[in-house]
Parts: C-alpha cells; structure tokens; sequence
C-alpha cells in the first residue's frame, strides 16, 4: 500500500473516533497516571498520538518539558493540541506524516519516557495475511516495533508499550467483566488463542527477557476503553531500560 493510501485511511479513520474525547476518560485516565508518577522529566515522545483522546496534553505538559507527538495523520494531530489548547508554548512539537510500520524513526534526541499508544495492532493489521499468519514473521515484527521505542528512548529511561488486546466482538462477555477479574479474564483468552495477533503480553515479556538494554520490565493491571458500541481490553507493559 502507497503511503498517501496508508494516509488516507488513517485519517478516515481518526475523522470517525474524533469525538471521543468524553468517552476516552478513564482510557485517559489510565494512560496520564502512568506518565506523570514519578519525577518531572524532560522528553515524552507518543507514538500513535492521533487525536490524542488518551492522553491529557495539559496534565503531562506540566509533568515533561518537552513532549513530541508523533503519527503519520497530521489532520489528527493538530486537531488533537487545538481541541485541548495546546501549543508550542507548553512544549509539544507534532511529527507527521511518518509510517511507523517501517520502525524507522529519524529522531532528534532521545526520549526519556516513550509510549506506543494503541499503534501496534494497527500497524499489525497493515501487514499482508499471510505475514500475520506466521508466527515467527509477527515476533520478528514485534521485535522491530519494541527495538525502534527502545532505540528512541536514552539509557535509563522508559517505554511504555500500550496496546489493546481484544475486543467484544471476539470476547462477548467482556463489558461484563468487573475490574478485579478482567486480567483473568484475559489470560483465559490469551490461552484458547482469542486475542488480537502479536498482542500475548506474555510473550511479549518473554520477547523482552532477550533484549540487552532491557533492565525491568512490568506487566500493569489491564482496563477496558469503551469505543460507542464497540469495548475493547488494554494493557501496558513498562520497560526500564539499563542506565
Ligand atoms: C488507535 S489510534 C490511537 C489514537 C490516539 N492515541 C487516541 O487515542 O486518540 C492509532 C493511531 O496510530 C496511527 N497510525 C496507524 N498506522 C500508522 C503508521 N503506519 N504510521 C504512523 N502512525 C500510524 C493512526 O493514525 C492513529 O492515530
């Protein structure tokens, strides 16, 4: 697919979930407190930002000096700062029009906190069926996904994988799964194979045991985003790269 297609989708795409805002509160939620626990910093670089409706862009400015958006739908990404009322003066640069699913990522300076938020199965989904229908092809695609978050990011600092693992379309009883069961849950999906491709957080731990650069990594509680009609299961895993 050309880029301009690529675009062209993405962009319908975020066209259609720009109103989510309201709806995205606790997604939101879930996603600002894990970037502002801890100290001040000085870089947030999210991959995936789009419209921006996970991440509370007033909240994190007074967290990080400097935050960096990138995606490859600038459309939704100057419509995400401008609905929240940001500009550069509170340190947010956009990066657009890049295609992430070449993991190729000409950055600047690395980051001291980096996210993939909810990109990685879209990237997935933009690979040919047959390539996703390899298992090794998928942990190899994977493994370029986490190299170029690690690579962005300075020794020492932090990348967030983000990434929603299923939906109700597959796992009907998820919106009535309660809070406190919804990581078992989960786990009994990820066992009988019922969960979007690449997206095991149990391999993608085992994935992170061989990387060099890796000092910790940690697997949070999943939550569910309700999207309309549509609800979907997300998890984060926390990596501490060695200093
Ligand atoms: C599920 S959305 C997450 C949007 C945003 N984080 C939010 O909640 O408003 C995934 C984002 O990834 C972007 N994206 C999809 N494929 C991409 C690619 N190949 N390169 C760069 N960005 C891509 C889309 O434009 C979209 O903004």
């Amino acid at each position: 697919m050309s880029l301009t297609d690529l675009q062209e989708i993405q962009r319908q795409r975020n066209l259609d979930t720009r109103g989510n805002w309201e709806r995205s509160q606790d997604h939101r939620n879930q996603i600002t407190t894990k970037l502002t626990a801890g100290e001040p910093e000085s870089f947030l670089r999210v991959f995936g930002a789009g419209n921006a409706n996970d991440l509370d862009l007033n909240q994190l400015s007074q967290h990080y000096t400097q935050i960096e958006l990138v995606d490859i739908d600038s459309e939704a990404l100057t419509h995400g700062i401008k609905s929240q009322g940001i500009s550069h003066k509170h340190g947010v640069e956009l990066v657009a029009d890049v295609d992430l699913s070449t993991h190729q990522f000409p950055y600047t300076r690395p980051a001291s906190t980096t996210v993939s938020a909810c990109l990685f199965t879209q990237l997935i989904e933009q690979q040919s069926v047959e390539h996703n229908r390899s298992p090794e092809s998928v942990a190899l695609f994977r493994e370029n996904h986490l190299k170029m978050l690690m690579s962005s990011t300075q020794p020492g600092g932090r990348v967030l994988f983000i990434t929603d693992i299923v939906s109700n379309h597959t796992a009907r009883q998820l919106p009535k799964v309660s809070e406190d069961q919804l990581n078992g849950f989960l786990s009994e999906l990820v066992a009988v194979n019922n969960f979007f491709t690449g997206t095991n957080p149990f391999a993608i731990q085992k994935q992170l045991d061989s990387f060099e650069e890796v000092a910790t990594h940690h697997l949070h509680d999943a939550w569910t985003w309700k999207l309309g009609a549509r609800r979907f299961a997300v998890y984060a895993i926390e990596i501490q790269l060695k200093a």
